[in-house]
């Protein structure tokens, strides 16, 4: 074996894999019982997603799933993660069961199985039913409470056959987006009490989930996925390493750290409480998170991009005003004003502005493994968005390769230098609907042609993903 790994097939017990959610590719989204949920309105208030586009159709995975597994099957993929829509499930949150929802989830495992592939199923991947949403979604702990009965339904009726879960997907996202920023439902900026109130309220429903599926006896896994964005300063200025510092703590010690160490991080809670954003919670809350901390089994991190930090010293107004405007793409204020993100001249960016940094991956696996030890890790999702060239009606998507290759390499150095990493899970399996960017921004290895029935088609990297699985990435 070549020292950096670079000759290494991966371990066979490594899941070569892709990833969808509910809301990005199933479309009917008032089919056989489904009740409406957050995103079902938040998309169709002007102005909120690109070109308005929403959910109601999307790829139509609900009724074409067959073909896309059969697709996946035929790209050789090991497994498929997808999420279970809530309100297929339970159309107002916590009430009657929707059998056909359940029926449609049982279809889709089986499809899977039936080529042996590997499902894995997230429970939430932001498609929240909206009787919670209007009830106070993450910020009432009904939801949470909810939140429990739903996935206990989920084990029960799927466990038998899915042995990995996931209970969320991306708490920062959907937290910080919806309360911090408005760019995702509930809409609302600027209310860092909410936001973190609703941070704790998800920890808090991980952690029981988690409970129960231990005590159902399943022996399978369950973990939680965050958007792994390790920060790094710009330079070795003081400040900036202690805002670098800062960010880390922000936001990825206080979203790992209650789930595998069952306890917030100190640095965090004492700003809280200087600020007074300290959620409201209560012992028993605060044990359920200390007594299950142990159960759970993995954690799975989606990685795109690093973040660049330096101090800040712009003005409240500044801060404010970038709040309300700024995307993921680098250049403004954190919502604290403590650091600012930084588009750096050396770096490579992606058409929408994410820096292209596989090393940067590498660091931040290393980072966790500091802290968090030898804890089991999924790459749960990592793609490059892009508008794919098309030339002579094949859909040669080379910078994706390249953008997956040189991930799968660090990846692999990685798990030579000792990380526990058990499976990878590009972003993602077929075209979907970008929350934000409509269908323009591309992430799969199967094309979906809008101008022509949403008719799939294999891309360049269908065949290059094909030949990496068969080969167990040995030539990458
Ligand atoms: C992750 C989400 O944050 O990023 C996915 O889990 C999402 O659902 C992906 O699609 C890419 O984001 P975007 O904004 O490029 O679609």
């Amino acid at each position: 074996m070549n020292h950096d790994g670079i000759h290494m097939k991966f371990p066979h017990d490594f899941l070569f894999g892709a990833a969808s959610a509910s809301y990005q590719v199933e479309g009917a989204a008032n089919k056989d019982g489904k009740g409406p949920t957050n995103w079902d309105v938040f998309s169709k208030i002007p102005g909120k997603t690109f070109e308005g586009t929403n959910g109601d159709i999307a790829v139509d995975h609900y009724h074409r799933y067959k073909e896309d597994i059969r697709l996946m099957a035929e790209m050789g993929l090991e497994s498929y993660r997808f999420s279970v829509s809530w309100a297929r499930i339970l159309p107002d949150g916590d009430g009657e069961v929707n059998e056909k929802g359940l029926a449609f989830y049982n279809s889709l495992i089986d499809e899977c199985l039936k080529y042996g592939i590997v499902p894995f199923v997230t429970l939430y991947h932001w498609d929240l039913p909206l009787a919670l949403e209007e009830d106070g979604g993450w910020t009432n702990k009904r939801t949470a409470e909810a939140f429990v009965k739903y996935s206990e339904i989920c084990f029960r009726s799927f466990g038998d056959r899915v042995k990995h879960w996931i209970t969320f997907n991306e708490t920062v996202m959907f937290c910080g987006l919806g309360y911090l920023k408005g760019a995702h439902p509930p809409g609302i900026q600027n209310d860092e009490k909410k936001y973190f109130q609703a941070t704790h309220y998800v920890f808090y429903a991980h952690a029981k989930a988690i409970e129960i599926y231990k005590g159902l006896k399943q022996y399978g896994e369950i973990g939680i996925t965050h958007v792994f964005l390790p920060a790094y300063s710009v330079n070795d200025r003081e400040e900036n390493l202690r805002a670098a510092q800062h960010a880390n703590e922000f936001e990825t010690f206080w979203y790992y750290d209650p789930i595998l160490k069952g306890e917030y991080p100190r640095y965090v809670l004492d700003v809280l409480e200087e600020k007074g954003w300290t959620p409201e919670w209560t012992e028993e809350e605060l044990d359920t998170l200390r007594r299950n901390a142990g159960l759970n089994d993995f954690i799975g991190l989606n990685y795109y991009q690093p973040i660049r930090v330096e101090k800040n010293h712009e003005t409240a107004a500044v801060i404010e005003h970038s709040r309300e405007t700024s995307t993921l793409a680098p250049g403004s204020p954190s919502f604290d004003g403590y650091y600012r993100t930084v588009k750096m001249a050396d770096k490579t960016y992606t058409k929408w502005g994410w820096e292209i940094s596989p090393e940067g991956f590498l660091d931040g696996l290393h980072m966790l493994k500091a802290r968090y030890g030898d804890v089991k890790m999924y790459v749960t999702e990592n793609g490059l968005g892009d508008e794919d060239p098309i030339i002579d009606g094949e859909i040669v998507d080379v910078p994706r390769i390249k953008y997956i290759e040189e991930h799968l390499k660090v990846i692999k150095k990685a798990i030579h230098q000792g990380i526990n990493l058990k499976g990878y899970y590009a972003w993602s399996a077929i075209d979907l609907l970008s929350w934000l960017n409509g269908y323009k921004k591309q992430y799969g290895f199967i094309y979906v042609d809008h101008k022509d029935g949403l008719n799939r088609k294999k891309k360049l990297s269908f065949h290059w993903y094909k030949h990496v699985i068969e080969t167990r990435g040995e030539e990458l």
